[in-house]
């Protein structure tokens, strides 16, 4: 296998180093000049920073570097160094490009989620997938969360499953980092329900066994964003970097004090003009921070789901009603944001260190209750509490192996929960989301 990766930013890490176990990275493309070297630097000899400039690159290879303009310069790419995967990180919005140019150049595609963020750039892919020989994976790693899985196994226990009721929150420290950056313009990310709940809605998709039929929802920015300021919290100021008032703002995220993002962001600003740390309260956000959803699936199950982006702790509450009884998961990824920590990046080992990280507690609970009979609480799948739960690492192991994969249809199914959601709230009525993307014509 040799693969290349579309967009060397933040998630693009977890590729580098997880491909090396399975094949050979051959080839790096970004629009960034700097931020791809810096990223050179970065994956050299699995660093958490980069590398001074020049020095060797240690294990395995150093990749091609390609600086592109656009998606044909990624076929160029690919015919040049023989890659036959090509990982797609780049932007949402832009990864239909991304993903057309790597079929129609013979290679097979995995895409970060969201698979695209609108109907059209989706029959492009699909259709894209059906002319050509190469497949489409898309990179649902909640899938391949122990504790996930666990789930798909328990729920036949509880019969036909007539409702869910899902709630998703993401603490003040991950919730505000969308709006820190390009995830803020609804026009590059589809807005929450479609960049984050997507991994939500294709987890739904693939417990049920169902598709999504009818949806509605109501949504606002309620707390970020100008929007927000009247709760007091903002600053005033524009952009964190090099601005006395962010100092001690636990919503600041300083590059500067992180030499990764340092190099990865500050010092690649002069080609793109990419700020990373946007104030959460500045001039500019197009996405919600606080989602209602209420969708109706093939099977005749519904489900009430609320999305909040600014919750004290971060976690899920999950509970399936079925004819033989309830299932129910909590699920604590940190019960509160330690304030020395509240501007750092979740996930960014570098950012998030010592006893202010470990303050933060998480837990997890999975009960069974049928009818006539005590609650059971179920022995819990063990997971890592860091990078998803290990999800990473089984995911790209299972795409890598004969295992099954999301496909571009699983990737369509939960985008389409996600765009009927934003038509809703846009126009105010229930959608029926084979009126946005009928998908039957390519799942025959
Ligand atoms: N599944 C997960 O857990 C997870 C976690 C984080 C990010 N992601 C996904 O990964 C993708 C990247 O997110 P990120 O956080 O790394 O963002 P990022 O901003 O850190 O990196 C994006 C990179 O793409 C480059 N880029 C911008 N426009 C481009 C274009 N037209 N063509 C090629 N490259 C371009 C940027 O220069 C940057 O280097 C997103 O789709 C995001 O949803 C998934």
């Amino acid at each position: 296998m040799r693969a290349a990766i579309v967009g060397t930013g933040a998630r693009a890490q977890m590729w580098a180093h997880e491909l090396r176990q399975h094949g050979d990275l051959v080839a790096l493309a970004d629009t960034n000049p700097a931020r791809l070297a810096a990223f050179q630097r970065l994956i050299a000899g699995n660093r958490s920073q980069p590398a001074p400039a020049g020095e060797a690159v240690s294990g395995h290879a150093a990749p091609a570097s390609w600086v592109i303009a656009q998606s044909a310069d990624v076929a160029r790419m690919l015919a040049a160094e023989r890659a036959d995967v090509l990982v797609v990180c780049s932007p949402d919005a832009t990864h239909d490009e991304h993903i057309v140019a790597g079929l129609d150049a013979g290679a097979h595609v995995i895409t970060e989620k969201p698979m695209t963020t609108d109907a059209a750039k989706a029959r492009r892919i699909l259709d894209a997938q059906k002319r050509t020989a190469g497949l489409v994976t898309v990179a649902f790693n909640y899938r391949y969360h122990p504790v996930y899985a666990q789930v798909k196994q328990v729920l036949p226990r509880i019969g036909e499953i007539s409702s869910v009721h899902f709630e998703w929150l993401l603490d003040v420290r991950h919730g505000a980092d969308y709006f820190r950056r390009w995830h803020r313009d609804k026009a590059q990310s589809g807005g929450l329900l479609v960049h984050k709940a997507t991994h939500h809605f294709d987890l739904i998709n693939w417990w049920l066994g169902t598709t999504p039929e009818q949806v509605s929802a109501q949504g606002k920015l309620f707390f970020y964003g100008e929007a927000g300021r009247r709760h007091g919290y903002d600053r005033g100021y524009a952009r964190a970097h090099g601005t006395a008032e962010a100092v001690g703002d636990p919503f600041a995220l300083s590059l500067q004090d992180n030499p990764a993002m340092k190099a990865l962001y500050l010092d690649a600003e002069e080609h793109d003009g990419y700020q990373r740390d946007l104030n959460v309260f500045a001039p500019g956000v197009s996405i919600e921070d606080d989602l209602a959803v209420l969708v109706r699936y093939a099977s005749g199950a519904t489900m009430s789901y609320h999305l909040t982006a600014f919750s004290p702790w971060e976690g899920l509450r999950i509970a399936f009603n079925g004819s033989q009884g309830r299932l129910e998961l909590d699920l604590t990824e940190s019960d509160h944001v330690a304030p020395g920590v509240s501007g750092a990046v979740k996930g960014h080992s570098a950012a998030l260190h010592g006893a202010e990280a470990a303050a933060e507690q998480g837990g997890v609970s999975l009960r069974l209750r049928h009818f006539w009979q005590p609650p059971q609480d179920l022995p819990v799948a063990t997971y890592e509490k860091t990078g998803h739960g290990g999800a990473d690492s089984r995911m790209v192991a299972a795409i890598f192996s004969a295992a099954s994969a999301p496909t571009a249809t699983d990737g369509a199914w939960a985008l389409l929960t996600g765009l009927a959601a934003n038509e809703s709230m846009r126009t105010q009525r229930s959608v029926r989301a084979s009126d946005l993307l009928d998908l039957t014509e390519w799942e025959s």
